[in-house]
Protein backbone atom coordinates (compact mmCIF):
# COMPACT_ATOMS: atom_id res chain seq x y z
CA UNK A 1 0.00 0.00 0.00
CA UNK A 2 1.88 3.26 -0.87
CA UNK A 3 1.72 5.82 1.85
CA UNK A 4 -0.15 9.14 1.89
CA UNK A 5 2.61 12.33 1.47
CA UNK A 6 2.05 15.98 2.34
CA UNK A 7 1.50 18.48 -0.97
CA UNK A 8 4.75 20.45 -1.50
CA UNK A 9 5.25 24.14 -1.05
CA UNK A 10 4.48 24.70 -4.44
CA UNK A 11 1.13 22.51 -5.04
CA UNK A 12 -0.07 23.75 -1.33
CA UNK A 13 0.47 27.51 -2.91
CA UNK A 14 -1.36 27.09 -5.83
CA UNK A 15 -4.13 24.58 -4.73
CA UNK A 16 -4.84 27.18 -1.50
CA UNK A 17 -4.59 30.71 -3.65
CA UNK A 18 -7.40 28.35 -6.17
CA UNK A 19 -9.26 27.70 -3.39
CA UNK A 20 -9.10 30.71 -1.46
CA UNK A 21 -10.14 32.34 -4.42
CA UNK A 22 -13.01 29.54 -5.54
CA UNK A 23 -14.24 30.79 -1.66
CA UNK A 24 -14.64 34.71 -2.84
CA UNK A 25 -16.51 34.03 -6.24
CA UNK A 26 -18.45 30.82 -4.83
CA UNK A 27 -19.06 31.69 -1.18
CA UNK A 28 -19.76 35.42 -1.98
CA UNK A 29 -22.16 34.88 -4.18
CA UNK A 30 -24.40 32.64 -1.93
CA UNK A 31 -23.84 34.79 0.68
CA UNK A 32 -24.86 37.83 -0.81
CA UNK A 33 -27.62 36.19 -2.44
CA UNK A 34 -28.62 35.10 1.51
CA UNK A 35 -28.10 38.34 2.89
CA UNK A 36 -30.32 40.32 0.00
CA UNK A 37 -33.91 40.43 1.68
CA UNK A 38 -32.04 41.86 4.56
CA UNK A 39 -30.13 44.87 2.46
CA UNK A 40 -33.43 45.09 0.75
CA UNK A 41 -35.12 45.84 3.86
CA UNK A 42 -31.88 48.21 5.10
CA UNK A 43 -33.18 51.28 2.45
CA UNK A 44 -33.38 51.83 -1.24
CA UNK A 45 -30.09 51.44 -3.03
CA UNK A 46 -28.28 49.02 0.06
CA UNK A 47 -28.39 45.62 -2.26
CA UNK A 48 -26.94 47.68 -5.41
CA UNK A 49 -24.33 49.40 -3.02
CA UNK A 50 -23.40 45.83 -1.68
CA UNK A 51 -23.75 44.24 -5.54
CA UNK A 52 -21.11 46.05 -6.56
CA UNK A 53 -18.91 46.19 -3.59
CA UNK A 54 -18.62 42.61 -3.91
CA UNK A 55 -17.98 43.14 -8.02
CA UNK A 56 -14.63 44.88 -6.74
CA UNK A 57 -13.84 41.41 -4.98
CA UNK A 58 -15.38 38.73 -7.30
CA UNK A 59 -14.11 39.64 -10.54
CA UNK A 60 -10.36 40.02 -9.51
CA UNK A 61 -11.24 36.14 -7.43
CA UNK A 62 -12.72 34.89 -10.83
CA UNK A 63 -9.18 35.75 -12.94
CA UNK A 64 -7.42 34.21 -10.26
CA UNK A 65 -9.59 31.30 -10.41
CA UNK A 66 -8.82 30.86 -14.32
CA UNK A 67 -4.83 31.45 -14.02
CA UNK A 68 -4.73 29.65 -11.32
CA UNK A 69 -7.33 26.82 -12.86
CA UNK A 70 -4.30 26.62 -15.75
CA UNK A 71 -1.15 26.60 -13.77
CA UNK A 72 -3.06 23.60 -12.19
CA UNK A 73 -4.00 21.83 -15.60
CA UNK A 74 -0.44 22.32 -16.51
CA UNK A 75 0.76 20.14 -13.45
CA UNK A 76 -0.56 17.27 -14.73
CA UNK A 77 0.68 15.17 -17.35
CA UNK A 78 -2.19 14.59 -19.78
CA UNK A 79 -1.16 10.81 -21.04
CA UNK A 80 -1.98 10.21 -17.35
CA UNK A 81 -5.12 11.55 -17.02
CA UNK A 82 -8.06 9.17 -17.36
CA UNK A 83 -10.76 9.99 -20.04
CA UNK A 84 -13.12 10.54 -17.00
CA UNK A 85 -11.08 12.99 -15.85
CA UNK A 86 -10.67 14.86 -18.89
CA UNK A 87 -14.02 15.07 -19.75
CA UNK A 88 -14.87 16.61 -16.09
CA UNK A 89 -12.41 18.91 -16.58
CA UNK A 90 -13.86 19.45 -20.07
CA UNK A 91 -17.35 20.10 -18.52
CA UNK A 92 -15.80 22.76 -15.83
CA UNK A 93 -14.37 24.82 -18.21
CA UNK A 94 -17.66 25.19 -19.71
CA UNK A 95 -19.50 25.75 -16.35
CA UNK A 96 -16.87 28.28 -15.32
CA UNK A 97 -17.52 29.95 -18.70
CA UNK A 98 -21.47 29.97 -18.39
CA UNK A 99 -20.86 30.88 -14.32
CA UNK A 100 -18.44 34.08 -15.53
CA UNK A 101 -21.04 34.55 -18.48
CA UNK A 102 -24.08 34.35 -16.18
CA UNK A 103 -22.44 37.10 -13.53
CA UNK A 104 -21.82 39.35 -15.83
CA UNK A 105 -25.21 39.89 -17.52
CA UNK A 106 -26.58 39.35 -14.06
CA UNK A 107 -24.64 42.50 -13.85
CA UNK A 108 -25.97 44.28 -17.29
CA UNK A 109 -29.99 43.09 -15.89
CA UNK A 110 -32.50 45.22 -16.47
CA UNK A 111 -36.00 43.88 -15.01
CA UNK A 112 -36.07 41.96 -11.55
CA UNK A 113 -36.71 38.46 -13.31
CA UNK A 114 -33.79 38.67 -15.61
CA UNK A 115 -31.67 39.91 -12.36
CA UNK A 116 -33.20 36.71 -10.46
CA UNK A 117 -33.03 34.22 -13.63
CA UNK A 118 -28.91 35.75 -14.22
CA UNK A 119 -28.32 35.82 -10.46
CA UNK A 120 -29.37 32.16 -9.84
CA UNK A 121 -27.83 30.86 -13.09
CA UNK A 122 -24.45 32.57 -12.05
CA UNK A 123 -24.63 31.17 -8.30
CA UNK A 124 -25.45 27.71 -8.99
CA UNK A 125 -22.84 27.20 -11.78
CA UNK A 126 -19.93 28.95 -9.56
CA UNK A 127 -21.31 26.19 -6.73
CA UNK A 128 -21.24 23.40 -9.99
CA UNK A 129 -17.14 24.50 -11.11
CA UNK A 130 -16.51 23.73 -7.11
CA UNK A 131 -17.60 20.60 -7.18
CA UNK A 132 -15.89 19.23 -10.35
CA UNK A 133 -13.16 20.71 -9.16
CA UNK A 134 -13.13 18.75 -6.20
CA UNK A 135 -13.73 15.47 -8.19
CA UNK A 136 -10.77 16.88 -10.33
CA UNK A 137 -8.09 17.26 -7.34
CA UNK A 138 -9.25 13.39 -6.54
C1 LIG B 1 -15.44 29.34 -11.09
C2 LIG B 1 -14.20 28.94 -11.25
C3 LIG B 1 -13.55 27.79 -10.49
C4 LIG B 1 -13.86 27.26 -9.25
C5 LIG B 1 -14.95 27.68 -8.29
C6 LIG B 1 -12.90 26.20 -9.01
C7 LIG B 1 -12.85 25.42 -7.86
C8 LIG B 1 -11.96 24.40 -7.62
C9 LIG B 1 -11.89 23.62 -6.40
C10 LIG B 1 -12.74 23.85 -5.15
C11 LIG B 1 -10.92 22.69 -6.58
C12 LIG B 1 -10.58 21.55 -5.61
C13 LIG B 1 -9.37 21.82 -4.79
C14 LIG B 1 -9.16 20.69 -3.78
O1 LIG B 1 -10.08 19.90 -3.51
O2 LIG B 1 -8.05 20.61 -3.26
C15 LIG B 1 -10.39 22.83 -7.92
C16 LIG B 1 -9.41 22.04 -8.47
C17 LIG B 1 -8.97 22.14 -9.78
N1 LIG B 1 -9.32 23.12 -10.70
FE1 LIG B 1 -10.64 24.64 -10.39
N2 LIG B 1 -12.04 26.09 -10.10
C18 LIG B 1 -12.40 27.05 -11.02
C19 LIG B 1 -11.79 27.31 -12.23
C20 LIG B 1 -10.87 26.48 -12.84
C21 LIG B 1 -10.36 26.62 -14.18
C22 LIG B 1 -10.71 27.79 -15.13
C23 LIG B 1 -9.53 25.56 -14.41
C24 LIG B 1 -8.73 25.22 -15.64
C25 LIG B 1 -8.29 26.09 -16.53
C26 LIG B 1 -9.51 24.74 -13.22
C27 LIG B 1 -8.79 23.56 -13.06
C28 LIG B 1 -8.70 22.83 -11.90
C29 LIG B 1 -7.90 21.62 -11.73
C30 LIG B 1 -7.05 20.95 -12.81
C31 LIG B 1 -8.05 21.20 -10.41
C32 LIG B 1 -7.35 20.01 -9.72
C33 LIG B 1 -6.07 20.58 -9.13
C34 LIG B 1 -5.17 19.56 -8.42
O3 LIG B 1 -5.65 18.54 -7.95
O4 LIG B 1 -3.95 19.83 -8.35
N3 LIG B 1 -10.33 25.33 -12.28
N4 LIG B 1 -11.03 23.89 -8.53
Amino acid sequence: MSRILLSSALDGIRLSIHVLAATIWVGGQLSLAGMVPALRNAGEGVTNVAARAFAKLSWPAYAILVLTGLWNVATFKMNQTTTAWKIVLGVKLVVVALSGLAAYIHTKAKTPAQNAIWGSISGTTAAASLILGVFLAG
